[in-house]
């Protein structure tokens, strides 16, 4: 049954979100292909991820509604076996809770986190999740402990919310060309705890080189040396890049992703409303001329959880997001942070990485409509070119940065590319890599997506939300101090 426009109109928001967190499983990860191909529309979280289940069985994470999970239980093929994970409104009482008021007092107040304060183990101790205030009265708080540079991205948002960034750096290189890090967080609103982790890392590091100190995460230590080093590397952030979205879901609490611009969307039906920001950057953005038909890399339709928008770049957000790289045009080292999977994914995301022929590019007119096929097929060989150095250095960031999250006590993640089994089109990641790649005078940028919450779940509960800022902020810390060894310039 297909609710009518009319009806939807009176339903309350939440009902309308993909309520049911499923995994698919199957033997082989072919099987779990076919039902992302012939399910192009669901909810797979950021992009599909096939993982190793187990050692004779692959599996798929989605969100779906219950017609959804109706029609997938008729119309799967019975080799794959479909459970159900978790529904979303009976975890509703267990998630972390979101703070309430101003812990920050509009700035007055610091925040500190997990690395430098002792004895954290459940959100309530903290205060619950950052609401979207104290996400603007944070970055105040550590502006006047520690006299930070903060910027606004040029334009606001459509609900004319600002975008606020920050430069953590030493006194001492205080310049705009002396920043070599770039981390963003928040750009899908639903990602609870996102733009948490990324202040909290901020906060320990400011923290700990004002008081001489190092920082612990689990069992895993740094020095003050270590500290030093990694505030010496200059560290661009925006902890919030969906002010609006992130607004929308604490809100209403309905899963929401996108941005909260109106212009595609169908009066009485909430889900056409809002842009994939992480669909919107101008890296082969118009997936249908670029990718092979049925890849899905984005969608053109604005019900959809991947829309791509009104062209490249057509929304604030993204165009704050790349002005950034105007402003500090020596950064060398880029991560989205996202969840939930618990993976590092490198370049590219366009299809598998090869490094044999420098023409079959995402350049290359020659191979528009055949990208995005993977594996490739008789008549679809398109790979990804990128050279071996690259390919070298991106992976062995990736490789050690695991490593310390693993050492720190966070299980299940892995490093992959970031096409994986399924390609993606206008993505943060991609497009930082690919501006050197479009125009040789910018910047090489290695661009990483890293999704936190191997657990799957977008809404953490209370012990999970700390686990997941113990866990990121041993991998920021671990990235920069690779990115200082692999080279900043
Ligand atoms: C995408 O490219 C195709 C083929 O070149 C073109 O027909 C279509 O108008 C483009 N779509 C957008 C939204 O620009
Ligand atoms: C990273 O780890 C993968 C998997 O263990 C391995 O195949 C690859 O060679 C490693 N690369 C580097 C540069 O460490
Ligand atoms: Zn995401």
């Amino acid at each position: 049954m297909k609710l009518s426009a009319a009806l939807l109109g009176f339903l309350p928001a939440a009902v309308l979100a993909s309520d049911i967190h499923v995994a698919f499983y199957a033997r082989e990860v072919a099987q779990l292909h076919n039902v992302i191909r012939s399910n192009n529309e669901l909810d797979y979280g950021c992009r599909p991820k096939v993982l190793r289940a187990s050692e004779s069985e692959h599996k798929l994470h989605a969100y779906v509604t219950q017609e959804e999970f109706d029609a997938l239980k008729r119309s799967l093929d019975p080799s794959v076996r479909l459970e159900t994970v978790s529904h979303h409104h009976k975890r509703q009482a267990i998630t972390a809770p979101i703070g309430k008021g101003d812990r920050f007092k509009g700035g007055k107040v610091a925040p500190l986190g997990i690395g430098t304060k002792k004895g954290i183990t459940n959100a309530e101790q903290l205060g619950g999740i950052l609401n979207y205030n104290e996400v603007y009265s944070a970055m105040k708080g550590l502006e006047k402990e520690y006299d930070i540079d903060l910027f606004n991205a040029p334009e606001k948002t459509y609900e004319g919310q600002a975008i606020v960034g920050g430069v953590a750096n030493k006194a001492e290189s205080k310049k705009c060309d002396k920043q070599y890090i770039y981390f963003t967080s928040g750009i899908h609103a639903r990602e609870r705890g996102g733009p948490d982790n990324l202040i909290y890392f901020i906060s320990d590091l400011l923290y700990a080189n004002k008081h001489r100190i190092g920082l612990k995460y689990g069992s895993l230590s740094f020095t003050n040396s270590d500290v030093k080093k990694v505030l010496g590397a200059g560290i661009v952030f925006i902890p919030m890049l969906n002010p609006d979205g992130v607004r929308h879901d604490q809100t209403n609490s309905n899963l929401w992703r996108k941005n909260r611009n109106p212009k595609s969307s169908t009066p009485g039906q909430p889900a056409t409303v809002g842009v994939d920001l992480n669909r919107n950057f101008d890296f082969v953005w118009n997936y249908t001329k670029h990718f092979a038909p049925g890849t899905g890399a984005a969608s053109n339709n604005p019900a959809a959880q991947t829309f791509y928008g009104t062209g490249p770049f057509s929304e604030p957000e993204s165009r704050g997001m790349k002005w950034v790289y105007s402003k500090f045009p020596n950064i060398r080292w880029y991560i989205d942070l996202h969840s939930a999977v618990g993976d590092i994914l490198y370049s590219w995301g366009t299809d598998t990485d090869q490094t044999y022929d420098p023409k079959m590019n995402f350049l290359n007119p020659k191979y528009d409509g055949l990208r995005g096929v993977i594996p490739d097929t008789a008549t679809q060989k398109y790979k990804e070119y990128i050279t071996e150095k690259d390919l070298y250095n991106a992976q062995l960031q990736a490789n050690l940065t695991l490593k310390a999250i693993e050492k720190a006590g966070g299980k299940g993640w892995i490093v992959d590319q970031a096409a994986g089994l399924y390609p993606t089109s206008g993505a943060t990641d991609d497009y930082s890599f690919s501006r050197w790649h479009a125009n040789k005078k910018l910047n090489k940028v290695y661009g990483y997506t890293f999704e936190f919450a191997p657990y799957g779940e977008f809404y953490p509960n209370s012990d999970q939300y700390v686990q997941n800022i113990i866990e990121t902020n041993a991998a920021f810390m671990q990235f920069v101090l690779n990115a200082v060894k692999i080279g900043l310039k």
